[in-house]
């Protein structure tokens, strides 16, 4: 399996000195919950800048105190940000903070702890799929059954133009969702050695979820 990643090319690895810095801090096992969910957010944010350079742009006019000039607006139906719950719930306010006219969809998924399946329980995105752009928001991509699986569920009501953004991806679950889905593009704060038996992220941050909501 390759690790680096110029091996997927429907991956960038968000290389900012900040989000690194962030990560290492929300990597040690000591970061308490509250620091951690601050963490999630303040990353998730610095990473929507770069999940969303190229939305496209139609001319918008203003008229500035001495004059008219050009100008520019995001076009299109508002960009739509779908959290895996429940990981992802703790990434929406970060994105919200540079987008705060996004849609927010939910769909409910966890994996089956034998079979590291994907289970489904909620899914609710606005109406017009087709004609909006995605944003799945979930910080840990490990087998990529679950993104796969949302994904999926998106494209099975019209939508076309989606994007992941993650904050740790393993090598096995970028392959999958490249496989299944090459036309996603995938954003990631790093990307991890491998993964444990049990499924989980090496080194990766433990179970994102738990950590979180301080359920473990
Ligand atoms: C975690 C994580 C992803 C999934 C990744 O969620 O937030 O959704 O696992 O694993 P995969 O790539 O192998 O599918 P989990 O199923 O633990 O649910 P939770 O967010 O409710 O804790
Ligand atoms: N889900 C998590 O929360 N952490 C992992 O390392 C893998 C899946």
């Amino acid at each position: 399996m390759p690790t680096t990643a110029r091996a997927f090319p429907n991956l960038t690895v968000v290389a900012h000195p900040l989000v690194a810095h962030k990560l290492t801090l929300l990597r040690n096992r000591a970061t308490p919950t509250k620091v951690f969910k601050e963490l999630v957010d303040e990353i998730a944010m610095l990473m929507a800048y770069e999940a969303t350079a190229d939305l496209s742009l139609e001319p918008a006019p203003v008229e500035t105190p001495l004059e008219r000039t050009d100008g520019w607006q995001v076009s299109g139906k508002k960009l739509t940000l779908v959290p895996i719950l429940r990981a992802g719930l703790g990434m929406v306010d970060g994105v919200l903070r540079l987008v705060p006219s996004a849609r927010v969809g939910h769909i409910g998924l966890y994996r089956d702890h034998d079979t590291l399946e994907p289970v489904d329980y909620y899914f609710k995105v606005p109406a017009d799929a087709p004609e909006r752009d995605f944003l799945i928001l979930d910080p840990m991509l490990a087998t990529g059954g679950s993104a796969a699986s949302a994904i999926a569920s998106l494209k099975r009501v019209g939508a076309s133009r989606v994007r992941l953004l993650c904050l740790v991806a393993a090598p096995e679950g970028v392959a999958r969702l490249q496989a299944a889905h090459p036309d996603v593009h995938i954003f990631c704060a790093a990307l991890d050695r491998e993964l444990n038996a049990n499924g989980y992220i090496l080194p990766g941050l433990g179970d994102a979820g738990d950590r979180l909501f301080g359920t473990r």
